[in-house]
């Protein structure tokens, strides 16, 4: 399948490009640069020097839509370093866009149709842009992390971050996906990765980068939830599940965004007339996903190596 990758690169957006790269069944067609963890222009920077690292440095990188007046929060700093990985040094790519994202998506639909697969993991501002302009893109499957149907939210008790970036967008998203499965905080945070797992990466080049990223990520998932035993692979589940919608179990409902009051951001389903559904996952098969995850990258690293 052919598959485009939204991401705020970030810790959990690297796992989830390395795990597309990884995946025998993916051909990854292009990332489109949104925010969130970082800015656009340092997720695309991430981006490129993570493609370089990882043996795969032609596959283009384009730019998507910031909403007006956002700032990288006091939380994703933390939780993802001021750069975004971690503070790993990685070699930045500062190299021009390939082009504007809203553009790409509309012309991949209509190239690829039904073997295309977009997978949106940060804010969905550009998604909502280009599924707003063109029709053809609504029919597109995508497979969205974002959300938290049954589950608090992580920013406020009603909102998951990437919702909270642009909730008005978002209710546009899933009004408008009429083929979309929302990967949410139900089911990310049950596919936990620990600090031993990541470590057996190490030995290579691009294995110590993910595992000194996953460290940092850890560290940070421990203060905010001292009951995890590592963080939780929210970005890379969607990919998994891009591949394999039996990965997880989900209700069907009309998804809406409240974009306004005391619980703006929250994912709430609201029979109201709307005609699209949403698939939202609330159960997943762990021990299908995170063992497969944590394989893939470990061979990647070592075929990478070679
Ligand atoms: C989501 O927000 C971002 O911080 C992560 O990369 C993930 O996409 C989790 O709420
Ligand atoms: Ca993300």
């Amino acid at each position: 399948m052919k598959m485009i990758l939204d991401l705020d690169t970030g810790i959990d957006d690297a796992f989830a490009l390395a795990y597309a790269i990884a995946h025998p069944d993916i051909e990854l067609i292009g990332v489109t640069g949104t925010y969130g963890n970082v800015t656009i222009e340092q997720g695309m920077a991430n981006t490129r020097a993570l493609l370089k690292l990882l043996g795969q440095p032609d596959i283009p990188v384009y730019a998507g839509v910031e909403i007006e007046g956002f700032v990288v929060s006091e939380a994703s700093a933390r939780i993802h370093g001021t750069n975004g990985v971690g503070e790993v040094n990685i070699a930045t790519d500062n190299a021009e866009s390939a082009g504007e994202a809203v553009d790409f998506l509309i012309e991949s639909a209509a190239k690829y149709g039904e073997d295309l697969v977009v997978v949106p993991t940060g804010a969905q501002t550009t998604t909502a842009k280009a599924l707003e302009k063109d029709e053809a893109l609504r029919g597109i499957r995508m497979v969205t992390m974002g959300g938290a149907l049954t589950v608090p939210g992580n920013v406020s008790p009603a909102a998951e971050a990437n919702i909270s970036q642009d909730p008005v967008s978002s209710n546009s998203v899933y009004q408008l996906a009429e083929d979309m499965t929302m990967v949410g905080l139900d089911v990310t945070m049950q596919t936990q990765l620990t600090r031993a797992e990541a470590d057996s990466w190490r030995g290579t080049a691009a294995g110590d980068a993910f595992a000194d990223m996953a460290g940092y990520y850890i560290d940070a998932y421990q203060e905010n939830n001292p009951h995890m035993d590592g963080c939780a692979l929210h970005d890379p589940l969607a990919v998994a599940v891009a591949v394999d919608p039996d990965l997880v179990d989900c209700l069907i409902l009309p998804l809406q965004v409240d974009t306004e009051g005391p619980t703006v951001g929250r994912t709430i389903g609201r029979w109201d007339g709307s005609e699209v559904e949403t698939r939202v996952a609330v159960g997943v098969d762990v021990d299908a996903f995170v063992p497969d995850f944590i394989d893939k990258l470990g061979q990647l690293f070592a075929r990478l190596a070679q």
